[in-house]
This record gives C-alpha cells, sequence and structure tokens, in this order.
C-alpha cells in the first residue's frame, strides 16, 4: 500500500542521486527527454551517448512493461547537452505516483532547465488518424482528482511552491517552435494537430462510455502517463513541452471489431519514430535556451 500512496525522497535523497550521477558522466545536461511507448529510438540519435542504466541508480525506478528499456542517456542532440530517459515508469505498475515523477527532480538536479515528454496515445478526437502527432497544448490529470498527484504531502520550497500555478504548464513558444519546425520540415502523409491529452492510470484501456466521457469533457487523447512528470516539472520551474504519438483510435461505438491493444501502440510507434526523431532534434537546433 505504500508504494500507491507512497511519498517523495527527500531533497537531500535527490541530490545524493544527482551528484551520484554527475560523478559517472561528463555531460551537463539542460534538456530532459522522455521516451515514452515505442519512441525510444531517439536515444539512438544522441551523440557522444554517455549510458547509465535505471538499475545502477540507486532509487530509481525500473519499468517492467515490455517496450521500455530503462536507461538515462546522456550527450548531444540536435547541438544540445541532454539526458533522455529511454523507458518510463507507470503508475499502473505497483509504482508510487511519487516515484514515476522522481526522474524529473533528479533532472531538475542535474541542471535541466526544459523538458520534452513524448507518449503513445489513443485518439479521442474524431479528426485524429494513426500515426498522427498532438502537441500538448493542456492537460486533464484524471487521477489528481482523486487525491493521486505526485505533490501530495510536504512540499519542500527548494523544488518549488506549495501550490504551483498550472495553467501554462505547456509553454506557448515551445509549442509554437514545434509548430513552425515542423512546417520547416514539411512533413507529408500525416497530421500534426494541438490538443488536450487525459492521463487515466490503467492498465486497462478505456471502454466505450469512458471514452466518450473523456471527449465530452475536453479531451483529446488518452494515456497512461506524463502527468506526474509534468507536474513535478512544473513545480520545480522547468519549461515544458509535450509530445503524442496517436497510436490508436480510441473505440468512440459499441459493437465494432476495434479493440485497443498494446502491440498495436508499439507498432505505431516504431513506424512514426523516426519523424518524431526529426522533430525534436530539430527542435533542439534552433531552440533558444
Ligand atoms: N488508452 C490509454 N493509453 C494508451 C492508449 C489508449 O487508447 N493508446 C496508447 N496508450
Amino acid at each position: 500500500m505504500t508504494e500507491i500512496t507512497g511519498g517523495a525522497e527527500s531533497y537531500e535523497e535527490v541530490k545524493k542521486t544527482a551528484a551520484d550521477i554527475l560523478t559517472r558522466v561528463k555531460c551537463r545536461p539542460v534538456v530532459g527527454i522522455v521516451c515514452g511507448s515505442g519512441l525510444g529510438e531517439l536515444a539512438d540519435m544522441v551523440q557522444d551517448a554517455e549510458t547509465i542504466s535505471y538499475e545502477d541508480i540507486p532509487g530509481f525506478p525500473v519499468s517492467t512493461v515490455a517496450g521500455h528499456a530503462g536507461k538515462l542517456v546522456f550527450g548531444k542532440l540536435g547541438g544540445k547537452p541532454v539526458v533522455l530517459m529511454k523507458g518510463r515508469v507507470h503508475f499502473y505498475e505497483g509504482i508510487s505516483i511519487h516515484k514515476t515523477a522522481l526522474p524529473i527532480r533528479v533532472m531538475k538536479l542535474l541542471g535541466v532547465k526544459i523538458l520534452f515528454v513524448t507518449n503513445a496515445a489513443g485518439g479521442l478526437n474524431q479528426s485524429y488518424e494513426i500515426g498522427d502527432l498532438m502537441i500538448l497544448k493542456d492537460h486533464i490529470n484524471l487521477p489528481g482528482f482523486a487525491g493521486m498527484t505526485p505533490l501530495r504531502g510536504q512540499n519542500d520550497e527548494r523544488f518549488g511552491p506549495r501550490f504551483p500555478a498550472t495553467s501554462k504548464a505547456y509553454a506557448k513558444r515551445l509549442r509554437d517552435h514545434a509548430k513552425s519546425t515542423a512546417k520547416t520540415l514539411g512533413f507529408e502523409g500525416f497530421n500534426i494537430h494541438e490538443g488536450v491529452y487525459c492521463m487515466l492510470s490503467g492498465p486497462s484501456y478505456e471502454t466505450v462510455a469512458e471514452c466518450r466521457f473523456l471527449n465530452m469533457v475536453g479531451s483529446d487523447a488518452v494515456g497512461m502517463s506524463t502527468c506526474p512528470e509534468v507536474i513535478v516539472a512544473v513545480h520545480c520551474g522547468m519549461e515544458v513541452f509535450g509530445l503524442s504519438l496517436i497510436t490508436n483510435k480510441a473505440v468512440m461505438e459499441y459493437d465494432t471489431e476495434q479493440v485497443a491493444n498494446h502491440k498495436e501502440v508499439l507498432e505505431a510507434g516504431l513506424k512514426r519514430s523516426k519523424d518524431v526523431q526529426k522533430l525534436v532534434a530539430a527542435m533542439l537546433e534552433t531552440l533558444e535556451i
């Protein structure tokens, strides 16, 4: 039960973890990147890569899900020093909501100022097709409605304020930068939308009634991650950019053959992975830090 309700690691513990990592790598990252399901190939583009397995970082959460490796990759991407999470952990794995977001606090104390979060998501918006991308404009942290938020518990001001605003969680300058970069790259064969991501805790995919409900309340895509990391990033003053790959269409009708499955999610990820890599690298190349 403690794993569910849990508590956050203390500032001192996070600092110790970050200090330990800094003795093991030469890179001093300013951008952190979280790779979602099937999007871990981004790590292959990192130059002068230095790698640490999550298992070798005391207290770091380790993923148990197929398609989610567990490595921190340090190096240069688009000419910028980055740390990339190849694989992330999820609340549904039984890991506390605090622990799912711990890597972001570690990144903060490594010197990261800007966070790029990617994920795989089901399309609720009827105009979204499989393989489309969605720039996150906002999110609905549904588990947070029931108290599952990484900021629950005593606040340490050294990370951030007790009551942080999240109404500007997804930085406009980064969203605009993504749109103009995508235009320059001239992608064809898929659309790039801007929309609202809704997190559910999973791991079961949504019922038809749930999908209809989520769409009705303003969600364009649904997934099982991202919100805890973004909330913690905003709390500690990072700028955030979020990108969803639409890997499947959420099932909105009864009596269809269509069902969501993890294989489909991973396959869609691999197919669009190169374009996501191109977009992220090109954004970093021209990003002002
Ligand atoms: N629902 C929840 N999470 C997901 C989905 C989905 O349809 N697709 C990828 N992650």
